[in-house]
């Protein structure tokens, strides 16, 4: 109950925190709520250290439920767990570990020092930090690969602009404000010279905006252009910071992407339409790609199928 307080907590620092990821936690003495708190910024107190803080001496003896274990290391701010000790908390539940290793094992430290820890392993949890699990974990961005399909699987219908509707096109933008960076292949680019902007939707900052290939670009087509091997161009993308990317297609690159193992999450809005022409997505891989969590929602006509290669 109170780790979903702590989640809730967590989300206030969505937008703010980065590059470090959104953590809550609270701090509960017979059942009920004593401290709160949340990390905001990078340099500034973790989660658990505000919520101790606004707990104060009710800490002792409390339960700290925090969404993802207390850090073990000095970086811009001291251990948490060693303000977790000086808490005196009797007993702390955690609902992720933290995959940095640099960072991690915080629970057993808790543990060596005689805390009664419970690792609760919530995908809610993992999921509010995908993309900087990824990113932190496998030194590369968080990969979503998303397609608009017929339900023939085709990826265009011939003569027309649009295979889905408008309510999954804005949701497309609303996911391209919310991303680092936004890719296409170069066949998408020859056959649609894409912007990849955010557009009418709320966006904070427009997303990096990327064309894989040899090129050379079209005139007038403003994209950073990556020629290297895709696992070479990821490893440096997440040099550079970028924590997560949204794969826009073609059918071409993203069969490269999933035979790769790059693909972490899929997104497939499915229209209404059987097109019975134009060019379908029929990636051939040397092994069947099988999906997790698989959910459906429906979007305007269409359907939105989401599932994960890659659970963070
Ligand atoms: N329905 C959808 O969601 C959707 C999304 C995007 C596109 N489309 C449609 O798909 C069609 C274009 O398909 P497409 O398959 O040609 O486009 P694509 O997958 O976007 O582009 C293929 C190109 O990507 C480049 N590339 C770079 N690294 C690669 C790698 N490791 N493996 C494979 N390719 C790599 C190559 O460009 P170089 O030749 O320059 O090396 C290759 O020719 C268009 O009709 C477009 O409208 C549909």
């Amino acid at each position: 109950m109170s780790l979903e307080r702590a989640l809730e907590l967590a989300e206030r620092g969505r937008g703010t925190t980065r590059p470090n990821p959104v953590v809550g936690a609270a701090v509960v003495r017979n059942g009920e709520i004593v401290g709160e708190g949340w990390h905001e910024r990078k340099g500034e107190p973790h989660a658990e250290v505000i919520a101790l803080g606004a707990a104060g001496e009710r800490a002792r003896g409390a339960t700290l439920f925090v969404t993802m274990e207390p850090c073990a290391h000095h970086g811009t701010t001291p251990p948490c767990t060693e303000a977790v000790l000086a808490a005196g908390v009797a007993k702390v539940v955690a609902g992720s570990l933290d995959p940095n290793p640099e960072a991690g094992g915080g629970l057993e430290v808790l543990c060596r020092a005689g805390v009664e820890v419970e690792h609760a392993d919530s995908f809610a949890a993992r999921a509010q930090n995908e993309a900087w699990r990824t990113w932190v974990a496998a030194k590369r961005p968080f990969v979503v690969l998303k397609l608009g399909l017929t339900l023939d699987g085709r990826v265009a219908i011939p003569g027309s602009r649009w295979i889905t509707g408008e309510q999954s096109r804005r949701r497309v933008h609303e996911l391209r404000a919310h991303t680092d960076a936004v890719a296409v292949g170069m066949g998408t680019v020859r056959a649609d010279h894409p912007q990849l902007t955010a557009r009418g939707v709320d966006a904070v900052k427009q997303p990096r905006r990327l064309a894989f290939g040899r090129g050379p670009l079209p005139l007038g087509v403003r994209l950073e252009l990556r020629s290297g091997a895709l696992a070479d161009e990821l490893a440096a993308l997440a040099e550079e910071g970028v924590q997560s990317l949204l794969l826009e297609g073609g059918p071409t690159l993203a069969e490269s992407f999933l035979r790769e193992d790059l693909v972490d999450k899929v997104l497939l809005f499915v229209a209404p339409t059987i097109a019975s022409s134009g060019p379908p997505f029929a990636p051939e891989l040397v092994a069947p790609v099988q999906l997790r969590r698989f959910t459906s929602e429906q979007v305007g006509d269409d359907l939105l199928l989401s599932g994960y290669v890659h659970e963070p």
